[in-house]
C-alpha cells in the first residue's frame, strides 16, 4: 500500500440499500402504470420517500459543519505550494465529485426519459373517448332488423375514424328500449367483420346532424357475421361459432335521449347467453384483437394497459 495514498477508503460513501429502496419504487412506478393507480402511487411514494434518503445520504459531506472563519487568505503566491498533510480538507473532492456525477447523471436521464415517458405512457390515460353518437332516430331502426351503421367517430380525423356498428332494435324490455350494437371489428386479428345476409343499399340512408354523417343501410335477415381474413364466424349475439376469434364481437354501450339513439363506449364480451332483448351479457372492459378475457387463457394476459 502506498503510504502517500493514505486511507482511500475513508472518502468512499458506506454502502447504503437507499438505491435499492429507489429501484424498487421505480419498478413499481412502472407496474402501477399498467396494474392501476394504488399500485403506481405507492411506487412514487416509495422513490420519493428512498431518493430522498439516498441523496441526503450523498451529500451529507457537504452539509457537513462549516469551519469558524478565518482570517482573511494571504495573496496567492505565483506557485502553489503542495497541499500539507495536516491541511484540513473541509470538501472531500470524492463526494463532490460523487454528487456532480449524480445530479448531472439524472438531470440528462430526465431530459432524455420524461419526454419518452411521456408520449409512451400518458396516451392511455389521457381521455380519448369520443362524445355520444347520435346515429339516428329509434324509428330509423326495424325490429328484430340489423341495420349496417357507419359514422366517423371524430370528423376532425376524417375517414380514419370511420367506424361501423351492426344495429338491432330488439324491441322493448320493461318498457324501455333495448339494442343489440355490435362493432365490426374481429376479435381475432381487428379485420372488419361483415354481416351474412343481404345489406338493402337501395334502402340506404344518410343523415347529417350536428356535422356528423351517418350511413344506414338495413340488411335483410342476416345469418350471423363473418370475417373475411380468417374466416372467423359469429351468430347473431356476436357469439363465436368458428374459426380462430377467442371469444365474442365487441359491443356498443348506448342511451336513449329525446328519441334518439346515441352510441357510447365499446366493451368486450366474454360470451352472450340467449338472445335479443332477453340476452345474458358476460361483459368486460375493452380488451384488444385476440386476447382471451375469461377463463384460464386470460392469465396469459395480465398485464394489459388501459384503453
Ligand atoms: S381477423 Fe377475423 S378471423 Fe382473423
Amino acid at each position: 500500500m502506498d503510504p502517500h495514498r493514505g486511507d482511500e477508503s475513508a472518502n468512499h460513501p458506506a454502502p447504503t440499500i437507499w438505491p435499492v429502496g429507489f429501484a424498487v419504487g421505480i419498478a413499481c412506478i412502472f407496474v402501477g402504470l399498467i396494474l392501476g393507480t394504488a399500485v403506481l402511487v405507492v411506487g412514487a411514494v416509495v422513490t420519493a420517500i428512498f431518493g430522498f434518503l439516498w441523496v441526503r445520504d450523498v451529500t451529507s459531506g457537504l452539509r457537513a459543519a462549516p469551519t469558524p472563519a478565518e482570517p482573511a487568505a494571504p495573496p496567492i503566491p505565483a506557485h502553489l505550494p503542495e497541499a500539507g498533510e495536516d491541511e484540513v480538507i473541509r470538501y472531500p473532492r470524492s463526494k463532490f465529485l460523487e454528487a456532480v456525477t449524480l445530479g448531472l447523471g439524472g438531470v440528462i436521464g430526465g431530459v432524455v426519459t420524461v419526454p419518452v415517458l411521456g408520449f409512451t405512457v400518458l396516451p392511455p390515460f389521457i381521455k380519448q373517448g369520443h362524445p355520444d353518437i347520435d346515429v339516428g332516430a329509434l324509428d330509423d331502426f326495424p325490429e328484430n332488423k340489423f341495420v349496417i351503421t357507419t359514422f366517423l367517430l371524430d370528423p376532425k380525423q376524417g375517414e380514419v375514424s370511420r367506424r361501423t356498428a351492426y344495429i338491432r332494435n330488439n324491441g322493448l324490455l320493461d318498457g324501455k328500449p333495448s339494442f343489440t350494437i355490435l362493432s365490426n371489428r374481429c376479435v381475432h386479428l381487428g379485420c372488419p367483420v361483415q354481416v351474412n345476409g343481404l345489406p338493402l343499399e337501395n334502402q340506404k340512408k344518410t343523415e347529417t346532424r350536428n356535422g356528423l354523417e351517418v350511413d344506414r343501410i338495413p340488411t335483410a335477415a342476416a345469418a350471423g357475421f363473418g370475417c373475411p381474413c380468417h374466416g372467423g364466424q359469429y351468430d347473431q349475439e356476436g357469439n363465436r361459432i368458428a374459426g380462430p376469434p377467442v371469444r365474442a364481437l365487441d359491443r356498443y354501450d348506448f342511451m336513449i335521449d329525446n328519441g334518439r339513439l346515441l352510441l357510447r363506449k365499446t366493451y368486450s364480451v366474454a360470451k352472450v347467453d340467449g338472445e335479443g332483448a332477453d340476452a345474458r351479457i358476460h361483459k368486460y372492459p375493452l380488451a384488444g384483437p385476440g386476447q382471451h378475457i375469461d377463463g384460464p387463457e386470460a392469465w396469459l394476459y395480465p398485464l394489459q394497459p388501459p384503453r
